[in-house]
């Protein structure tokens, strides 16, 4: 078999925030599988940047136990984590003042000699200006440069506007890439390749034929150690307004001309522009409750209030709305997008559900069946299309609906069974120069336009979520909000 793995140019990458929980878990982890799958070139260098006061040795030593502890230890190979860490190194600096930044100059190699770098702010937004202006006050940017930054990208529309005036005033656009880590699954990536990549789905794909669209990404965790983070953003900002609004612009973007970066965003962003504001009755708001531990060995749960330490606390960490996209393509159908924490599985589906045929020769008594077409992004990846059968056997013409399944780690073999770390792809696709799977400026501006009124009108009507037990499937209401169209929700299956 031909490899799959295309080494990147060299390249020095600088770290704010190196030693960082982000970086501990996600950034340097995903380096450091790409080193051992053999795409890095060797020569790369890997810088972090922090605050503390910390030698070389030292952050070597904070890099070697996060991999250990990220990518599991049996995973760690000595010999490659020994030649993984030759490359990496450390400056303390201060991205508020001057300490540091001769320090960190030294370390760059020239433009001529490596064209390729890139500066990865893994750092609260309130550090981008600051940073930004340093590195070029210091001149450590060319043309080549890229910034990588993370979510939260802003709070609100306003504040998203002024973080890309103030990214736009150093970097041109091309220089920017804004992380969504949901682009770079795999599985998402796979949803323009089923939608795309065949002539089955794609006539069907319109409000003519399909009924309804679900997506689900449901978590059993908490909020993990990030009450003041979460307690000011609520599932809407943490999930809703990024990770589920991209889902549904791959789900219901127009065919890009081609898979480059600004045909694919130019579509995305004309979803987000169609989407109709949402009725407050279209949305259900949740809070999880504690849970006792049981016989079934369930773990006992704080409630989110007293995870937060507010016992008063109005923050959702559950939230379901319906949507509706007006355009030729969807007008009529809707689009039901749920999250939330504590749920009884860990599970992202996204469910296409389609219509029933418009006429049954079979009468009345065959019941109803309507075709449906599953799509798993995590865990167990894969695809599932139901289509209806004549029950086997005697006694007429009873008809049942059975699942064409396709596991894609069954199909792909072990290759599949493992897909890579969204990280892993996503820095590989910095490294390129690749912009397709990040977010632009003016798509993360439109979702919060979106989002903006929703949340502004919790505020100001003193809107309090619905409880929820932890280890259920959400609030009851979120049910209702189906019932009402005569539709349900499919379960949480992990
Ligand atoms: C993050 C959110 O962006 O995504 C977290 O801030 C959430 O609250 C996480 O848990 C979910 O990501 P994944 O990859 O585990 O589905």
């Amino acid at each position: 078999m031909v490899s799959r793995i295309i080494p990147v140019a060299p390249f020095d990458l600088v770290i704010f925030g190196g030693t960082g929980d982000l970086a501990q878990r996600k950034i340097l982890p995903a380096l450091f599988r790409r080193h051992c799958a053999g795409q890095l070139p060797g020569s790369e260098r890997i810088i972090g940047a922090a605050r503390a006061g910390l030698s070389c040795a030292d952050y070597r030593n904070i890099v070697a136990t996060a991999l250990r502890e990220h990518c599991g230890p049996r995973a760690v190979d000595d010999a490659e984590l020994t030649s993984f860490l030759s490359r990496v190194s450390y400056v303390a600096l201060d991205g508020m003042g001057s300490q540091g930044w001769e320090e960190l100059a030294a370390q760059l190699r020239p433009s001529a000699e490596v064209p390729v770098r890139l500066f990865y702010f893994s750092v609260g937004p309130a550090l981008f200006a600051p940073l930004a202006e340093r590195l070029h006050s210091h001149g450590l940017t060319n043309g080549d440069t890229r910034i990588v930054v993370e979510k939260p990208f802003g709070r609100d529309l306003q504040t998203a506007k002024a973080l890309n005036r103030t990214l736009a005033s150093h970097f041109d656009e091309g220089q920017i890439y804004r992380i969504d880590h949901y682009l770079g699954k795999e599985t998402v990536q796979n949803l323009m390749a089923v939608r795309f990549g065949n002539m089955l789905f794609e006539p069907l794909w319109n409000s003519q034929y399909v009924d309804h669209i679900q997506i689900t990404v449901a978590e059993t965790v908490g909020i993990e150690g990030r009450e003041d983070y979460y307690e000011r953003s609520g599932a809407m900002r943490d999930m809703m307004q990024n990770h589920l609004m991209q889902l549904l612009c791959l789900i219901a973007m127009e065919p890009p001309a081609k898979f480059d970066p600004d045909a694919v965003r130019d579509e995305k962003l004309k979803v987000i522009r169609a989407l109709d504001p949402v009725e407050p009755h279209h949305i259900v708001r949740g809070q999880y409750q504690a849970r006792q531990a049981d016989e079934g060995g369930a773990q006992a749960h704080p409630s989110y209030r007293n995870t937060v330490g507010n016992p008063r606390s109005r923050t959702e960490s559950y939230v379901a709305l319906k949507a509706h996209i007006s355009n030729w393509r969807w007008a009529g159908t809707p689009f039901y997008l749920r999250t939330g924490k504590r749920l009884v599985a860990r599970s992202s589906v996204i469910n296409v559900m389609f219509k029933d045929a418009p006429h049954s020769i079979f009468g009345a008594e065959a019941g109803r069946h309507a075709n449906h077409l599953k799509i798993r992004l995590q865990p167990n990846e894969g695809i599932t299309l139901s289509v209806t059968i004549k029950e086997p056997g005697q006694g007429g013409m009873r008809l049942i609906d059975v699942p064409l399944d396709m596991s894609f780690a069954e199909a792909l073999g072990s290759e599949g069974g493992t897909p890579p770390d969204a990280y892993e792809r996503l820095i590989m696709d910095v490294v390129r120069g690749d912009q397709t799977l990040f977010m632009r400026g003016d798509e993360v501006e439109a979702a919060w336009a979106w989002t903006d009124p929703i949340i502004a009108g919790w505020e100001a009507r003193g809107d309090v979520p619905k409880p929820y037990d932890s280890g259920s499937t959400g609030p009851g209401d979120a049910d209702l909000l189906m019932r009402r169209d005569g539709r349900e929700w499919r379960g949480i299956n992990p």
